[in-house]
């Protein structure tokens, strides 16, 4: 089929290469001209492993291009997704992108003639698609949903770090569909895929996406909150108390003789915060959203809080270990992303941590293996803070190494490499990477979340 995709960030680019591997001819659309050119060179404006492979791959094969004009791309294809950003504003999305794209899109199928299709795969509330998108495309096509157009919306599920992986091994595909033959026409797209595929109404659709955020982070503040009343004890340690919850056969079941250990259980452990582009945004709209119907959702709001107060646990931490005067100490802090294998710095826990140190005069020399490997973000060029090229730079001299990001570069140093580079090694785990007796026994000052 012939797809065109308004919005070339994360959703839009990692969705369009995959619908071209599976055959498809796709046109990427943004307005952003050294994106499109950049893309178009066969390089991702953005890391992900195995994306620029698959791009060149794409390229080649001429499957896929990117451009900036809409009108054509709207008009070549029988497909269109909106995947632009839908950022958030105050707590509240932020629907201009949406609203703009709907606006051309419309406008360009106004002089089409055939059936056509629109889809919404942005993050949007209940309601958006049907309230919003749909009367502006009728407005601006002066046609009629249901007659010579159709409307879906399809979530995405996909995670950053394993995006193609996600894209081309979905667990489950939700459309949303304005009417059956929307829906029908839109899902031979993944005719291809073998798993479920649940047919909806558009306002369903649009809350199994945030029920399912909303969901995973609330495991991670529930996770950080039981981690706080095992550190109040100083006798418990949270890794433990994870074991023994985990094991319960609800959470891993026994298939086979062998008892499995389901993805879902990483999102029951505890650690310094979430962050990313996703759940901090998401779990703010829908709790305004719930205000917005006159519905309480108290839990949702303090899953919110919990994660704000939960890099905070790390200054604790460091200073049982180092005392509770940080000024002009030298802090290492390993870790710039919001996650391992991305170069995505936007919520991390990493900041609020990096930004208390400062408040309390400490200088901070950073380590990521990604985050500024391509250039220097502004965040980071704007903080008072130094940028090292090796986890050794960043640690001589340091009075603490402080672990944010679980990248496997740091998760494979041995206590001997902190006792080498350090003059007194002291670790504060926030991920929980390391082993509490391996390196105590080695020496080290250790101290990690729910400890
Ligand atoms: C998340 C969802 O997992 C995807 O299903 C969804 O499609 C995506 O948002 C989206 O809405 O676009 P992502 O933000 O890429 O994906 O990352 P996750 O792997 O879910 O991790 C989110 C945050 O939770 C990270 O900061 C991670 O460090 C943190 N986390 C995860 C914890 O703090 N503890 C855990 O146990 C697990």
């Amino acid at each position: 089929m012939r797809i065109s995709i308004v919005g070339t960030g994360y959703v839009g680019l990692v969705t369009g290469l995959s619908l071209a591997s599976l055959g498809h001819k796709v046109i990427c659309v943004d307005n952003d001209t050294k994106k499109v050119n950049k893309i178009n060179n066969g390089e991702s404006p953005f890391y992900e492993p195995d994306i620029s492979e698959l791009l060149k791959n794409m390229l080649l094969k001429k499957t896929f291009y990117a451009t900036e004009n809409l009108e054509e791309s709207v008009l070549e294809s029988e497909i269109t997704i909106i995947a632009v950003g839908t950022p958030s504003v105050n707590d509240q999305i932020d629907l201009s992108f949406i609203e703009k794209a709907t606006q051309q899109i419309g406008a360009a199928l106004k002089e089409d003639n055939k059936y056509h299709v629109v889809a919404v795969k942005s993050t949007v509330l209940p309601g958006v698609t049907e309230q919003i998108v749909k009367p502006i495309l009728e407005k601006y096509s002066q046609k009629k949903i249901g007659e010579n157009i159709g409307l879906c919306m399809n979530p995405e599920f996909l995670r950053e770090g394993s995006a193609l992986e996600d894209a081309l091994q979905p667990d489950r595909i939700v459309i949303g569909q304005a009417d059956s033959r929307s829906g029908e026409e839109f899902a031979k797209i993944y005719s291809k895929f073998s798993c479920p595929k649940i047919f909806t109404n558009l306002w369903t659709a649009e809350l199994i996406k945030y029920a399912a955020n909303s969901l995973f982070a609330t495991l991670i503040s529930f996770a950080n909150e039981i981690s706080r009343i095992s550190e109040s004890t100083n006798k418990i340690d949270i890794l433990d108390v994870w074991t023994g919850v985990h094991l319960d056969k609800r959470l891993s079941p026994v298939v086979g003789n062998k008892q499995i250990k389901p993805g879902m259980l990483n999102y029951i452990l505890s650690g310094c915060g979430f962050g990313g582009s996703c759940f901090p945004k998401d779990i703010k709209a829908l709790a305004s959203f719930a205000d917005h119907q006159k519905t309480e959702a108290k839990l949702i709001k303090s899953v919110i809080e919990v994660n704000k107060t939960q890099p905070h646990r790390m200054i604790v931490l460091l200073k049982k270990a180092l005392g509770e005067n940080l000024k002009g100490k030298r802090i290492a802090i390993l870790g710039l992303t919001f996650k391992p294998n991305t170069d995505d710095i936007r919520e991390s826990a990493t900041f609020p941590i990096i930004e208390e140190l400062i408040s309390e005069g400490a200088k901070i020399i950073c380590h990521d293996p990604m985050a500024y490997k391509k250039y220097i973000p502004t965040k980071l060029k704007i903080l008072p803070i130094n940028l090292a090229v090796s986890v050794n730079e960043a640690l001589k001299n340091a009075e603490a190494a402080m672990v944010i990001t679980g990248w496997d570069e740091y998760v494979k140093l041995t206590p001997q490499f902190f006792k080498k580079n350090m003059n007194k090694p002291i670790v504060i785990d926030g991920r929980r990477i390391y082993d509490k007796t391996v390196f105590t026994k080695a020496g080290i000052i250790y101290q990690g979340i729910g400890l």
